[in-house]
Formats: C-alpha cells, sequence, structure tokens
C-alpha cells in the first residue's frame, strides 16, 4: 500500500511534528506526571500538617493543571498521532503493528488517567476528614497511571534509535526494552518533576498566597527543582552514554545546524549557562527572597522548556537517515526497497505518481522525486531549504551530490531511484535555484483522477 505524499510548506513536516509532539511533551511531563504527582504530596502535607494553606494550593493548582491537560494535553496527543498519519504513513504504521500491545495498553492507561484525575478533583470536598486518606490514594493512584503511559511510550521511543536486534530478529522484546529504554524513563521522569516543581513554583507565585506558606513551599519546589535537575542531568549522561557513537556525533550538529557548527563551544556556552540558571533558580528559591525567585521564575521555565525542545530535538534528529535504524529510512523507503528502486525506478512503481496529471513532464517528475526523497527534511523556499543547500552549483555538481547524499551529510539517507531520475531530480533542483522553474503549485503532484480502488 501506497500513501500519497504530503509536504507542509515552509516550516517543513519535521518542524509541524516537533511544533505539536514539544507542546505534548511540556503538558504530559510537566504536568500530567510533574505537577499533579506534586499536588498529590502537597494534599498529604496539608493532610500531615493540618495546613488549609497546602490543601487550598493543592486543589486550586489541581483546577488548573487538568484544564490544560484534558485540553491543550489531550489535543495535542492526538495531533501526534494525526500529523505523523499524514506525513509519515508508512513509519507510524509500522511502528503500529511492531508496538500494538503497548499502545493498546496505553490507550486503556490514558483512559484510565482522565477517569481518576476527574475522580479524584471531584472527590476533593467529599472524601474529607476519616476518607481523607483514601483521597490521597486516589491520587497516588493516578500517578501510578501516569507513569505507566511513561513506561509504555518510552519503549517506542527508545526504540527509534536503538532498536538493539530487532532488525535482525524481529523480537518484540528485544524492541521494547531496548537499550536506551531504561535511561530515558528515568530522564524523561526527571524532566517531569523538573518542569512540574517550576510549574507549582510559578502558581504558588502567582496566586495570593499566605507569606510564610509561600516561604515555606518555595523552600519545598525549590528542593524539588534541585533534586530534579540534578536527576535528569545524570540519567541525561547515562542515556547518552548508551546511543551508538555513529548518532552521538551529530548532536551538537543538530542543536546548532550548519550555521553555527563551526563555533561548537556555542552549544556549551548555551547549555551550560541554562544550567546555572536553573541552579540558581532553585537556590533562591530555598533561601532567597520571594521577589527575587519572582524575578527568576519565567526565565527558568523557559529555559527548561528550551532543554526540552532541544532533547528531544537531538533525539529525533541524530537517529539522521533512519526513521526506524536497520530498517527504514527517513523518507520512509525501506533498505531493501533501495536496490529495487535504483534499478527499476521510483515513478514507475508509485501509484499515486502515476494517477497523478501531466506526469510526463520533466518539472512535474522532478517535484515528485523531490517529494518522496527529500521533503522528509528540506522544504523549497522554508526551514532547511534545499534552493539554499544547491545554489551555486551546476546541474551536473547537483547530479553528483544526490549520488552522494549519504556519504556527503551522514543523516541524510541515500537517493532512491534510477540514474535517470537522479538526472530529472538535478535538473528540477537546478530550475527552483536558477528560479527558471517556479515553485510547483503542490495540488498538480496530488492526485486528481481522484477515487478508485487506491492498492
Ligand atoms: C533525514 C533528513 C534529510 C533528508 C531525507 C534529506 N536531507 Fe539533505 N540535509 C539534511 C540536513 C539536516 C542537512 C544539513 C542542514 C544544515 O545545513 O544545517 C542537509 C543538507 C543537505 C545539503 C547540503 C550539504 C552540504 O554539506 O553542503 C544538500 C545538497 C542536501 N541536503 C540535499 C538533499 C537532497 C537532494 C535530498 C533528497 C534526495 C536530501 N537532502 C534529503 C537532512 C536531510
Amino acid at each position: 500500500m501506497q500513501f500519497p505524499i504530503f509536504q507542509v510548506p515552509y516550516l517543513g513536516n519535521g518542524m509541524i511534528i516537533a511544533l505539536d509532539a514539544v507542546l505534548h511533551v511540556i503538558i504530559s511531563h510537566g504536568l500530567a506526571i510533574g505537577a499533579i504527582t506534586l499536588i498529590v504530596i502537597s494534599e498529604y502535607l496539608g493532610f500531615k500538617k493540618s495546613s488549609q494553606d497546602w490543601e487550598n494550593f493543592a486543589k486550586e493548582f489541581l483546577k488548573f493543571t487538568i484544564i490544560i491537560t484534558t485540553s491543550v494535553g489531550a489535543v495535542t496527543g492526538a495531533g501526534i498521532w494525526l500529523i505523523t498519519s499524514a506525513l509519515a504513513p508508512l513509519g507510524i504504521g509500522s511502528m503500529l503493528r511492531v508496538f500494538f500491545w503497548p499502545w493498546f495498553l496505553e490507550w486503556i492507561v490514558f483512559t484510565g488517567e482522565l477517569i481518576i484525575i476527574l475522580l479524584y478533583y471531584f472527590t476533593w470536598d467529599k472524601w474529607t476528614a476519616e476518607r481523607k486518606r483514601r483521597h490521597i490514594y486516589l491520587g497516588a493512584s493516578y500517578v501510578v497511571f501516569a507513569l505507566a503511559s511513561a513506561f509504555l511510550i518510552t519503549g517506542i521511543l527508545g526504540f527509534m534509535l536503538t532498536p538493539d536486534g530487532w532488525p535482525w530478529n524481529k523480537s518484540f522484546w528485544s524492541a521494547f526494552f531496548n537499550p536506551s529504554f531504561l535511561p530515558q524513563l528515568l530522564l524523561r521522569i526527571g524532566l517531569a518533576f523538573s518542569l512540574g516543581a517550576l510549574f507549582s513554583a510559578a502558581f504558588l507565585l502567582f496566586t495570593r498566597r499566605e507569606k510564610d506558606f509561600r516561604k515555606e513551599a518555595l523552600r519545598f519546589f525549590g528542593k524539588a527543582a534541585l533534586v530534579s535537575f540534578s536527576a535528569t542531568v545524570l540519567f541525561t549522561w547515562w542515556y547518552f552514554s548508551v546511543v551508538p557513537s555513529t548518532f552521538k556525533t551529530y548532536a551538537v550538529f543538530s542543536v546548532l545546524t550548519s550555521r553555527f557548527s563551526q563555533q561548537p563551544e556555542l552549544f556549551w556556552y548555551a547549555n551550560g549557562a541554562g544550567a546555572v540558571l536553573l541552579l540558581l533558580f532553585s537556590l533562591v528559591s530555598m533561601k532567597g527572597p520571594a521577589v527575587l525567585t519572582k524575578l527568576l521564575i519565567i526565565p527558568a521555565l523557559l529555559v527548561s522548556m528550551g532543554l526540552v525542545s532541544e532533547f528531544e530535538r537531538v533525539r529525533e534528529f541524530i537517529r539522521g537517515p533512519y526513521l526506524m535504524p536497520g530498517y527504514m529510512y527517513a523518507n520512509q523507503v525501506l533498505l531493501n526497497e533501495t536496490p529495487f528502486f535504483s534499478k527499476e525506478g521510483t515513478l514507475k512503481n508509485d501509484f499515486w505518481f502515476n494517477h497523478g496529471p501531466d506526469n510526463q513532464e520533466a518539472m512535474v517528475q522532478g517535484a515528485y522525486l523531490f517529494a518522496r526523497n527529500c521533503s522528509a527534511c528540506h522544504t523549497i523556499g522554508g526551514i532547511n531549504d534545499i534552493v539554499k543547500k544547491v545554489d551555486g552549483r551546476t546541474e551536473d555538481g547537483i547530479f553528483v551530490i544526490i549520488g552522494y547524499t549519504h556519504e556527503m551529510v551522514p543523516f541524510m539517507p541515500p537517493f532512491s531511484g534510477t540514474e535517470a531520475e537522479r538526472r530529472t531530480l538535478a535538473g528540477y533542483l537546478y530550475g527552483i535555484a536558477q528560479g527558471t522553474i517556479k515553485l510547483q503549485d503542490p495540488s498538480r503532484l496530488v492526485p486528481a483522477k481522484g477515487g478508485g480502488n487506491h492498492e
């Protein structure tokens, strides 16, 4: 089964997935895991210390997190399915077939999470006095479910970088419990509590609270942040120690891109400065005046979200030419299909191309070859612009480099197609760089003959 190709103009396919997914990660980790766990702990503190302040804080903050997690959190989660199904249907479809059961379980667990969290909220004022303990257990059971979600999804994410023996033995267990599974799970939990502690501190600082309580609570969240940051750093180090060095080499490049890659020290300065700021924040909230904490909380939140985005960017980028290492390239061509396409041709064997209009024009063929081979990572005129990459080269020069994409930049997959198709793509890229070919109207690449049997 083949699927039509979608290209997101300007932002590019990768960026559109990233924007949705990173927002989802910030909410699912920071609020659904980190903040809600801290809310349950806050409720417990209120119960233990008979403190109405802790109790009120916990309940008010819960209302806020529930609204965000069940709206933006859930929608961005479903959005990942929607976007990847449109942009990388073979990739997500293959992953779903390997990880059917974890995802099936995840669906049950997620439903459970929703039910428990709503029960937790709506029983807050009813389960009081001798039933309070039970209410806290209910909150704790939510935490177990939220962690189970993280467990199930991390196995799948880890697989996409370190599939272990799967490409050869197709064993589900080695795929799921792959080498980066455990360090990544712990890293994500560390991230969740780092973000959670910061969100809690922010809520505390920007709502009206009694002075002494605020001080006490800030001390607690500052400590929680410090422990979580330290754990995250440790687990990040462990995580990158199990990532194969062929991939790891590109970590710094993935963040700096070719624009800044000649100054790798920038990477370390920026991350170092971020770490210092987060450390400073936790120390100030533990010991310093509330005004200073208030000043630092927004920068600290921004930095931590930036670090989360950076981690996801690095993880997604360094697996480079692959969507599923050892099995499928980033442009959804299977590794063992490539020789077939090189010999027999990509266009001739493409259902959608052959059901589109005007496919005899070289321009349309070139645009289609670009879409098929390169559009997973390059746009025309937008992010990672292919025009800038080939600008100044001759048509023959482009023809040569398309044959060496995977050697020139090791995180690019090889071109799949015959030599004649490579020539066609070179002509097309040369044409758009010269301005003799105008940007293809994308609708011309989408089948117009409609309907029919799509097998
Ligand atoms: C898996 C993602 C991916 C795919 C697919 C991909 N590229 Fe790239 N390509 C990149 C990245 C990332 C860079 C480097 C970006 C930068 O400069 O920061 C790059 C750089 C390039 C460069 C500049 C290399 C240099 O060193 O000057 C060219 C030319 C290029 N790509 C052409 C292509 C062509 C043609 C295709 C399709 C046949 C393609 N790429 C497919 C990710 C990809």
